[in-house]
């Protein structure tokens, strides 16, 4: 638990504590999610009355939130918590009408890991076997071989060491890397170097033949991989990002990859979503990109677990999940 105070100790909302049939309102930013949301939270917890945000709904227990529509907030007044739909709160916490002591959950995995680490997986793989250099060797008809290098004899660093971090670094250990975490509280994971806030950020980048970025964006980690970051990695390294697109100045991005600082980069996740299509990643031999895809949410899981909470809740438990204001995650 954080310091934050539960919807029980608050006292807000009028009676859903109690547990029985609590009323869940849905603001997704796709409708189309909507129907599986309410069958999954329907099947979890038959009590519940699940509805969709609209102007007439009534006031609910309780919301699962994927960047819901303007006024979401104003509309529903009696909230005791709200679940995000997925990993990442940024949204959500940024949203100047978030009330200031609504507790806020969010998915802890739900089946997003897996999907990150094999996301990582292929793209580490992919530039340390040089099969991307292949790819291209095809399409210009070119029979070229290039040495073997063992997987150990490179380093991979894993910016974040949260579910996913430490699904992404357990995964590229399994396959022979060298892999070294960075969290800012310290962290012991067998088989992985660990560095955390004592150490800073610059040992743990350099060395790194591969960066993964893999945590919340929190105004800490906000471009926080600038010029002068991106610098510190080896020349020709590769960078992934399936974290959040601020964690880069995507300008310090293009010049380290125009001059050859930076080999390549694998993006999931852009400053402006969608990608304009006028954008430079768009078109560099050296960007691969996917259009935020790295880690989907499993609705089945995810609410199983927002139901879980919500039963918890109703018996005065705290449950797992709850993001502390004060660290934004
Ligand atoms: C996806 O970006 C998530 O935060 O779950």
């Amino acid at each position: 638990m954080t310091g934050l105070s539960s919807g029980a100790e608050r006292g807000r909302g009028a009676s859903p504590l109690s547990g029985a049939s609590p009323t869940i309102v849905l603001g997704l930013q796709s409708a189309d999610a909507a129907p599986e949301w309410a069958q999954a939270l329907g099947e979890a917890l038959p009590h519940a009355r699940v509805l969709t945000d609209s102007a007439d709904a009534p006031a609910a227990d309780y919301a699962v939130l994927w960047r819901p529509q303007p006024g979401f907030f104003a509309r529903q007044p009696r909230l005791a918590a709200v679940f995000a739909a997925g990993a990442g709160v940024d949204w959500l916490l940024n949203d100047p009408t978030l009330p200031a002591a609504l507790p806020v959950y969010r998915i802890e995995d739900g089946g997003m890991a897996e999907q990150m680490a094999a996301y990582c997986a292929h793209e580490v793989l992919r530039f340390h076997y040089r099969y991307d250099r292949y790819e291209a060797q095809q399409r210009a008809g070119v029979w070229q071989e290039w040495p073997y290098a063992s997987p150990a004899s490179s380093t991979v660093g894993v910016f974040g060491l949260g579910k996913m971090g430490e699904a992404i670094a357990r995964a590229l250990t399994a396959l022979g890397f060298a892999v070294r975490g960075y969290s800012r509280s310290p962290r012991a994971l067998a088989g992985i170097e660990c560095f955390d806030d004592s150490h800073g950020l610059e040992p743990f980048l350099a060395g790194a033949q591969v960066l993964v970025l893999a945590a919340p964006l929190t105004p800490a980690t906000r471009h926080l991989f600038d010029a002068t970051h991106l610098a510190r990695l080896p020349r020709g390294a590769f960078l992934i990002n399936v974290a959040r697109g601020d964690l880069v100045v995507e300008e310090a991005l293009l010049a380290a990859l125009d001059s050859g600082a930076i080999a390549g980069a694998a993006l999931d996740v852009f400053r402006t979503e969608p990608l304009p299509c006028e954008h430079r990643f768009w078109t560099h031999s050296q960007v691969r990109l996917t259009p935020h895809v790295a880690a989907m949410t499993v609705v089945s899981e995810s609410a199983c677990q927002v139901a879980r909470r919500i039963t918890q809740l109703g018996q005065g438990e705290a449950p797992s999940g709850l993001v502390d204001r004060r660290r934004a995650y």
